[in-house]
């Protein structure tokens, strides 16, 4: 295997890029990749106007967002409801107009006093008793207009930065603090996603409107997609030993009306049968996961034309006492099902720490670079 040092894209390879950039920002997905990772695949991959682009675990779009930038089509699926809603709030094509007169009707409305009392319980938990009754003021507002997702994405990011949550690794928490009034915070998000809008997107000399990207509720390991129907593959699936996304996001969830549960519920990561009697995941390498990885690639080569590029970004693991490449297995995994490993290009590198303090060894996160001949 070719491995490849290229820490310049190492930032690139978290979402913290993207906090800063117009519309990628409307939604915080704290697993997610910056669109530079992606544009800088576009451009070495060769994808162009006339080819189709496809995220199997899309997370909140950041792949369909920079495709539709660059004129480029894309698809992307999610396990996750949340992470589907959010992606095509931010790909969606607007009437600005219309933005501008429903944002209207929902803050100059008269504001009246709902009943908070069969809020679910983590909700309670979440915010104060006026946050709580802002949102479910304008839950109320926003039924009433067309443009339902756009405001509620703008109320999800509200809420959460008004909010009593933290989440720390794979669990949320609370802790009571003063906190400005929803209502201001939601106003001026909307105003900055209307504007962000105006602006249109930085790259955008291209008319994006005609550009078809779509984020579907889906399961990498079973794509609804025609053979050879993909031209190139931008991805990264959930890391070995990551969050239980669903957990994470319930109250995120709440807020959006999502609290049906996802129509899939297997997730990439972790099953039961992995996890040790005393909740800890087991060394047996992650069995589960990289069964469910396996079959990812093979939807992934099922879909891809002949000469199709896939670029899959991943973290490697420490799991008790042991360090899981991968990068590696995934790389052997993708060569057996008839991938071949062009490159693995070393994004990030960070210390196995056991203890939080004890250095156990160097974990890669890499980006492979596949290709079916
Ligand atoms: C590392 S994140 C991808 C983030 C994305 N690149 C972005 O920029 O937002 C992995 C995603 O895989 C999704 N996922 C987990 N299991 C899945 C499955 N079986 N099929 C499709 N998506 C799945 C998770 O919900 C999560 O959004």
């Amino acid at each position: 295997m070719k491995y490849v040092d290229r820490p310049e894209l190492g930032e690139h390879a978290t979402f913290v890029p993207n906090k800063k950039l117009p519309v990628y920002n409307w939604f915080y997905y704290k697993e997610g990749f910056s669109r530079d990772i992606v544009f800088h695949l576009i451009e070495r991959f060769q994808i162009g106007k006339g080819n189709t682009v496809l995220d199997p675990f899309a997370g909140s779009g950041t792949t369909l967002l920079a495709c539709k930038e660059k004129g480029i089509d894309s698809i992307g699926f999610d396990a996750s409801e949340l992470a589907v809603f959010a992606s095509n709030v931010k790909i969606g094509n607007y009437d600005l107009e219309n933005l501008r007169e429903e944002a209207k009707f929902i803050f100059t409305r008269k504001f009246f006093r709902l009943d908070t009392s069969n809020a679910p319980s983590i909700a309670k938990r979440a915010f104060s008793k006026f946050a709580l009754e802002d949102i479910q003021f304008f839950r109320g507002n926003i039924a009433e207009i067309e443009n339902k997702n756009f405001f509620l994405l703008g109320l999800v990011n509200a809420a959460m930065k008004v909010s009593y949550v933290w989440k720390d690794g794979g669990v949320i928490k609370f802790k009571k603090h003063p906190a400005p009034p929803l209502r201001h915070l939601y106003r001026r998000i909307i105003k900055n996603m209307i504007k962000s809008l105006e602006k249109k997107m930085p790259e955008t000399s291209i008319d994006t409107k005609n550009i078809s990207s779509r984020a579907f509720v889906g399961d990498a390991r079973m794509l609804k997609l025609e053979n050879e129907s993909i031209d190139a593959i931008i991805t990264s699936p959930p890391y070995l030993n990551n969050i239980d996304y669903t957990k994470v996001y319930a109250i995120e969830e709440w807020i959006a009306g999502l609290e049906d549960r996802p129509a899939i519920r297997s997730w990439i990561g972790h099953t039961k049968s992995d996890i040790t009697a005393d909740g800890r995941p087991m060394t047996s390498v992650g069995t589960a996961y990289f069964e469910d990885i396996k079959k990812a690639l093979e939807e992934m080569f099922r879909v891809l034309k002949k000469g199709g590029k896939a670029a899959i970004i991943v973290g490697n693991a420490y799991v008790n006492g042991e360090i899981i490449n991968s990068d590696e297995v995934l790389a052997k995994q993708a060569e057996k099902i008839g991938f071949t490993t062009k490159e693995i290009d070393v994004v990030n590198k960070r210390f196995a720490l056991e203890e939080r303090t004890k250095k156990k060894g160097i974990l890669r996160e890499s980006m492979i670079i596949l290709e079916k001949n």
